[in-house]
């Protein structure tokens, strides 16, 4: 369960969001809509507690923003999968390394790591690219590239902010119906986008920001 009771978060310069006020189950898909600037990013970036609220709180399973300790983030963390709106793979390595480095990070090593990019890779259809380095995939297949790495660490939550940004309709569309296999296996699942056009008629829950606000609460 994701919970968020009056959050409110200003950057230096001013505008980020104010006094946010929502819930989502566990196994929801839920997209987050607004224009440019009205706050998708921030209200992920809260989410995934790499900004920190101003006041408000925020709820994450048994985790709390009243009470978290800043060791405790990479914890949370843990439980989200993230695709982050400008992320770029590392160009100095292949499929293979990319999708593999958020488990070396959390620590796994040796025959396990194989056989989960695999399915990583089978899950987002791109089976047999492991050689593949960035440069040598469309910009569709890189963004999938993306969505593997978010979801090799099989996370409870996927944030995906912005995943079909530079896709052409048919791409971003698959890239929706990929999100929504990856939701089908119990994970809780935000997208965010300013493309309405791509999400309405899919009969899913919308949360709409508008100028930092969320519209109807
Ligand atoms: N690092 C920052 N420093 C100062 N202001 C920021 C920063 N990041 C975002 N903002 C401001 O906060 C507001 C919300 O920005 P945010 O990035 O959350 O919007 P968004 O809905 O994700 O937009 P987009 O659709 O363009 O990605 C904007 O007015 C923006 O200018
Ligand atoms: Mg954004």
């Amino acid at each position: 369960m994701i919970e968020f009771n009056n959050v409110s978060y200003a950057y230096d310069k001013g505008r980020g969001v104010t006094n946010l006020n929502f819930t989502i189950d566990d196994g929801d898909f839920v997209f987050l809509i607004g224009p440019t600037g009205s706050g998708k990013t921030t209200l992920m970036r809260l989410l995934y507690f790499d900004l920190l609220c101003d006041t408000g709180t925020i709820k994450l399973g048994s985790f709390s923003s009243d009470n978290l300790r800043r060791k405790q983030i990479p914890l949370v963390r843990r439980e989200i999968g993230m695709v982050f709106q400008n992320y770029h793979l590392l160009d100095d390595r292949n499929v293979f390394d990319n999708v593999a480095l958020p488990l070396h990070v959390l620590g796994y090593r040796g025959n396990e790591i194989p056989d989960r990019v695999e399915e990583s890779l089978d899950l987002v259809g791109l089976t047999g690219k492991n050689e593949h380095y960035p440069s040598e995939l469309s910009g569709g297949e890189q963004q999938r590239v993306t969505l593997a790495c978010a979801i090799i660490k099989e996370p409870d939550i996927l944030l995906a902010d912005e995943p079909t940004g530079n896709l052409d309709p048919v791409a971003a569309f698959e890239l929706v119906q990929l999100l929504e296999t990856v939701n089908e296996t119990g994970t809780t699942v935000l997208m965010a986008s300013h493309n309405y056009n791509l999400i309405k008629g899919r009969a899913r829950r919308i949360l709409e920001l508008k100028d930092g606000a969320l519209r109807g609460s």
